[in-house]
C-alpha cells in the first residue's frame, strides 16, 4: 500500500518506518527542516521517500495524520484547497490527541465548548474521507521500540470510524505495525478516545512510566 505521513515527528515518524519496513511504500511530510524528512526516510529504507503533504495525500491509498492538531486546517485546508477531494475514497488515519503542552488535561471534551473530537473534525473538512482515529492510545517511545511484543502479548490499538469498507485496511495497518486492533465503534468514540489519552499520559507519570528509560506502559 502507498502511505502518507502528515507530520513525521514521533509518531509518523516510528509509524511510517514500520510501514516501511513492512513493505509499505511511504511518503514522510510536513516538516520544517527538509533535510530531517530526508535522513529519516533514508534510515526507513528503499520504501520510503520524503515529500511535501500534497505529494503524500496525492500518491498515497492511506495516509496518517500525526500533526499538532492546531494546524490541521492549514495543512488540510487553505495551502491546497484540492487536497478535500484528492483525500475522497483513501483512509486517513489522525492519532491525534490535543493534549495541553504540560499534559495536564486536553483542549477537547467534557469541560470544553467544542462538541466533536479532531477526527471528526478532520472528517468535516474531507467529507469523503474515510477517517478513522488509531494508534492515539500509545507512546511513541513503544512505536520506536525494536518490538511492541510484551511476553506473549501485543498492545492493544483501539480505533473507530464510519466506512465499513475500510475497517479490514485500518487493521491490517495497525497489525502490520505490530499491535492488535480492537474495533472501538463509529467515528463519535473519537471522543472519548481522544479524551482517555489525556487520562492515559497522566497514569504514565502517576505510575512514573513516562520517558524513564526501559519503562513501557500497555493496555492488553
Ligand atoms: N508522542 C506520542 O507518544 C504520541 C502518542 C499518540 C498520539 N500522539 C499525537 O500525535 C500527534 C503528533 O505528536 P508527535 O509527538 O509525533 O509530535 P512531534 O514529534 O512534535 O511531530 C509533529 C510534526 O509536525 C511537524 N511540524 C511542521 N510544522 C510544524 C509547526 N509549525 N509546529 C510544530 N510542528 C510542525 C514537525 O516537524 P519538524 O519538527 O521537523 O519541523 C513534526 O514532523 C499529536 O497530536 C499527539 O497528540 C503522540
Amino acid at each position: 500500500m502507498k502511505i502518507g505521513i502528515i507530520g513525521s515527528g514521533n509518531m509518523g515518524g516510528s509509524l511510517g518506518k514500520l510501514w516501511a519496513k513492512a513493505g509499505h511504500q511511504v511518503i514522510f511530510s510536513h516538516s520544517r527542516d527538509l533535510q530531517k524528512l530526508k535522513h529519516l526516510a533514508t534510515t526507513a529504507g528503499t520504501n520510503a521517500r520524503a515529500g511535501s503533504p500534497g505529494e503524500a495525500i496525492a500518491q498515497s491509498d492511506a495516509v496518517l495524520l500525526a500533526l499538532n492538531p492546531a494546524v490541521i486546517e492549514e495543512v488540510l485546508g487553505t495551502t491546497a484547497l484540492d487536497q478535500e477531494s484528492q483525500l475522497a475514497g483513501k483512509v486517513v488515519i489522525s492519532c491525534m490527541s490535543d493534549l495541553k503542552p504540560d499534559f495536564t488535561g486536553q483542549t477537547i471534551g467534557i469541560a470544553t465548548d467544542l462538541k466533536i473530537s479532531i477526527a471528526e473534525t478532520v472528517q468535516q473538512m474531507a467529507p469523503a474521507a474515510h477517517v478513522f482515529e488509531a494508534f492515539n492510545l500509545t507512546f511513541a517511545e513503544i512505536a520506536a521500540s525494536e518490538s511492541r511484543q510484551f511476553g506473549l502479548d501485543k498492545p492493544s490499538i483501539f480505533y473507530c470510524g464510519d466506512h465499513p469498507g475500510s475497517r479490514a485496511t485500518v487493521e491490517t495497518l495497525i497489525e502490520d505495525c505490530g499491535y492488535q486492533p480492537i474495533d472501538a465503534g463509529g467515528l463519535i468514540v473519537s471522543r472519548s478516545l481522544e479524551t482517555l489519552a489525556s487520562v492515559w499520559v497522566q497514569f504514565a507519570i502517576a505510575s512514573q512510566k513516562f520517558g524513564s528509560s526501559g519503562s513501557r506502559v500497555v493496555i492488553v
